[in-house]
């Protein structure tokens, strides 16, 4: 069984849910207190024992390519300045990894965007973190509790969570085989956004996956699905034709940074559990 090593991270959309801020900055680069979303996927990655990853982008979105690069100019002048903190914080996720790209210059789908990895995963099990989700993993962060599950299983894992009924048409919903029980349990289908009334579950797709490269040959054929986008989801469920899929609940508390509320409650969250800022944050909250 091939290890994990590799991730993929989609963030060639455009964020039409984040307009006006999205027209000219990506939605990734949405700051959480002082840093962009993208970066907390990355670091969350990188502390789950991955190696490379692959941020897949469109030419509008270089901003997210100079975030992860090393910037020798502004370097030079903190350097100049003995501002040996802020020389610290950009340097040192640079150097801890090295961040690649790809380029999906038509927004056909989720499915479309995990095929442009195709070159990069080169045959190996992989990583698959959306940036809308960001997570604070119970004990341990939510793409190494699903890399344990591929570790155990050797087979493809959705990370999940349990939402309210009437929200699970904004998501890939799992129906669990019979009489598969617990937090780890294998998969019969899968459906992307179904009706209320048609979701055979509750357990919905929470951003993160581990997919075998056997993905890649289902994506290649896949067919336009719900929004008439081509859907990962579908190509999920096709590739169970062949190997067992498993969901895994995630343990941690998720954000949906796509939506504001999220992002909102993220902002006021990831304050107050700053040592430099919770105070400042408590002081705001009672005021209001
Ligand atoms: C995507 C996936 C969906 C998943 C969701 C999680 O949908 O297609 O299966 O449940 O992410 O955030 P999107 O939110 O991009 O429409």
């Amino acid at each position: 069984m091939k290890p994990i090593r590799k991730a993929v991270i989609p963030a060639a959309g455009f964020g039409t849910r984040f307009l006006p801020f999205t027209k000219a900055v990506p939605k990734e680069m949405l700051p959480i207190v002082d840093t962009p979303t993208i970066e907390y996927i990355v670091r969350e990655a990188l502390e789950s024992g991955i190696e490379e990853i692959l941020i897949i982008i469109n030419s509008e979105k270089e901003c997210i390519k100079t975030h992860f690069s090393h910037n020798l100019i502004l370097e030079k002048f903190l350097e100049s300045k003995n501002k040996t903190l802020e020389l610290e914080t950009i340097r040192e996720l640079p150097k801890k990894i090295h961040v690649e790209f790809a380029y999906q210059e038509e927004q056909l789908g989720l499915g479309h965007a995990v095929l442009c990895a195709e070159s990069f995963i080169k045959g190996e099990p992989f990583a698959l973190l959306l940036g809308d989700d960001l997570y604070v993993g119970k004990d341990i962060p939510a793409t190494q509790q699903l890399i344990e599950a591929y570790n155990e299983t050797g087979a493809s894992i959705l990370g999940t969570l349990e939402v309210p009924r009437e929200d699970v048409s904004k998501y890939g919903i799992c129906k669990p085989c019979t009489n598969e029980m617990g937090t780890l349990v294998r998969l019969e289908s899968v459906v992307e956004k179904p009706k209320i009334e048609e979701a055979p579950s509750r357990l919905a797709i929470g951003g993160r996956y581990i997919l075998t490269p056997a993905i890649f040959d289902f994506l290649k054929t896949q067919t336009k699905g719900a929004g008439g986008e081509i859907q990962l989801t579908d190509s999920i469920l096709r590739l169970m034709s062949k190997e067992s899929i498993y969901a895994l609940s995630i343990q941690g508390r998720r954000y949906d940074i796509g939506s504001k509320k999220g992002f909102l409650e993220a902002t006021i969250d990831f304050s107050l559990s700053r040592k430099d800022l919770s105070e400042v944050m408590k002081e705001i909250l009672n005021q209001h």
